[in-house]
């Protein structure tokens, strides 16, 4: 099975979780990045309406891949604007599987994972796992069982296909 794990992190914790999974699934990793800079001001008033954010080129074709991994961080309880571009600009999604890695400093998990299902799920993708962390125990270390759990749910299942 080949995963890749689609990040945007601004401070770098979504980053940090990302890449330790990337590592226990042998994933690939792509980071969407703004083009042009970015406020965190205007971004997260651009996130809290569900507007998008200009980024860079990145591959969003995923033809290669058979499992997609967002991993975002919460916004003003809603998705950053360049993850939101990144999900709308992604192709060849129609059968593949996908998961949700959330990062946040304290609420609003719940609803960025049902936002990110509603715009895969209408691209003709199947949800798989979700896992949420918080900022706090990204600085302290503390996220490898959570992480650990969500790896084993996204290799099970592709083993049940
Ligand atoms: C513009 C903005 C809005 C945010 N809104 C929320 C929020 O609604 N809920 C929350 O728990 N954390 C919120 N956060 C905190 C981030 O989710 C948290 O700091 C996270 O660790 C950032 O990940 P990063 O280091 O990968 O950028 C917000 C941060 C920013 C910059």
């Amino acid at each position: 099975m080949k995963i890749l794990i689609a990040c945007y992190s601004w401070k770098g914790h979504t980053r940090t979780v990302a890449q330790a999974l990337a590592k226990k699934l042998n994933a690939s990793c792509t980071d969407i990045e703004p083009q042009g800079g970015m406020s965190p001001v205007s971004g997260g008033i651009k996130a809290l309406f569900g507007m998008k954010g200009k980024i860079r080129s990145v591959g969003s074709d995923i033809k290669e891949f058979d499992h997609l991994v967002i991993a975002t961080p919460v916004w003003s309880h809603n998705i950053p604007p360049y993850t939101r571009q990144y999900l709308s600009e992604i192709t060849n999604t129609s059968g593949k599987k996908f998961s949700v890695l959330v990062e946040m400093g304290g609420s609003g998990a719940g609803r960025v994972v049902a936002i990110v299902r509603k715009m895969m799920e209408a691209k003709g993708m199947e949800f798989v796992a979700s896992a949420v962390t918080l900022e706090k125990d990204v600085d302290a270390n503390q996220f490898d069982t959570v992480l650990t759990e969500f790896a084993e749910k996204i290799q099970s299942s592709q083993k049940n296909h």
